[in-house]
């Protein structure tokens, strides 16, 4: 299986949003990815569910919404009426993870988990068979821009083990700092899928970049 690409729309031009959802649409990138904050969970406030229904009215990929929000499973059926396709919550901001995980795909969306740079991958253990993703944060999340955390390998490795043995079949996404070094290490580790934000919009070719993070294998 080839690399997922899911480039991150919160380094984007947010004047110029539906021009970027093109380049994405037009390019090779599997996913389209939101990062939904509510300056509680993380110290940053980004954009919410009116964004994100205007970006499925053009989007021809799936929307890979990521929730950086306390007691996510207040808003599953709102992001599922605003488009989304996959829909991640982090464990630290759900109580009752696995009635969560449900809903979402009671929904009809696939249910992703993402884990802080600081939660280890073994907090998955009784749950992981119901997971669809699983999102490794290589930075801490809140911003864009940030150098990744190398410890995101180790724990990508882990992941692995964790999903063979207990033959779930869970993706692993990694998200933060992903560029064509990081990426590569990444998915040597066992990554699945990468979010790719600054990388792929600060570049000269968004399109030609996202192409290089595809091309990438194991
Ligand atoms: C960080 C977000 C990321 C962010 C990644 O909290 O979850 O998706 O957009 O940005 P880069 O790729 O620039 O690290
Ligand atoms: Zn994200």
């Amino acid at each position: 299986m080839s690399t997922i690409v899911s480039p991150s729309m919160l380094s984007a031009d947010f004047l110029n949003l539906g021009k970027d959802v093109n380049m994405v649409n037009e390019s090779q990138a599997d996913w389209i990815h939101l990062d939904i904050m509510d300056g509680v969970f993380v110290p940053n406030i980004s954009y919410g569910l009116p964004v994100v229904s205007q970006i499925k009215k053009v989007a021809t990929k799936p929307l890979d919404v990521h929730l950086m929000i306390v007691r996510p499973e207040r808003y599953i059926e709102a992001f599922r009426e605003a488009g989304a396709d996959i829909l991640t919550v982090h464990l630290e901001a759900s109580t009752h993870l696995h009635r969560t995980i449900q809903q979402i795909k009671s929904c009809g969306m696939k249910a992703g988990v993402a884990l802080n740079p600081h939660t280890p991958v073994n907090q998955l253990e009784d749950i992981i068979q119901d997971i669809d993703v699983v999102l490794i944060m290589s930075v801490n999340p809140g911003f864009g821009g940030q150098s990744f955390i190398p410890q995101a390998l180790d724990k990508v490795k882990k992941l692995k083990q964790l999903i063979c043995t207990t033959g779930s079949n869970s993706l692993i996404e990694v998200d933060g700092g992903v560029n064509l070094e990081t990426g590569k290490q990444l998915v040597s580790a066992g990554a699945n899928a990468l979010v790719a934000g600054s990388f792929v919009f600060k570049s000269d070719n968004p399109a030609a970049t996202i192409q290089e993070l595809k091309k990438l294998n194991a």
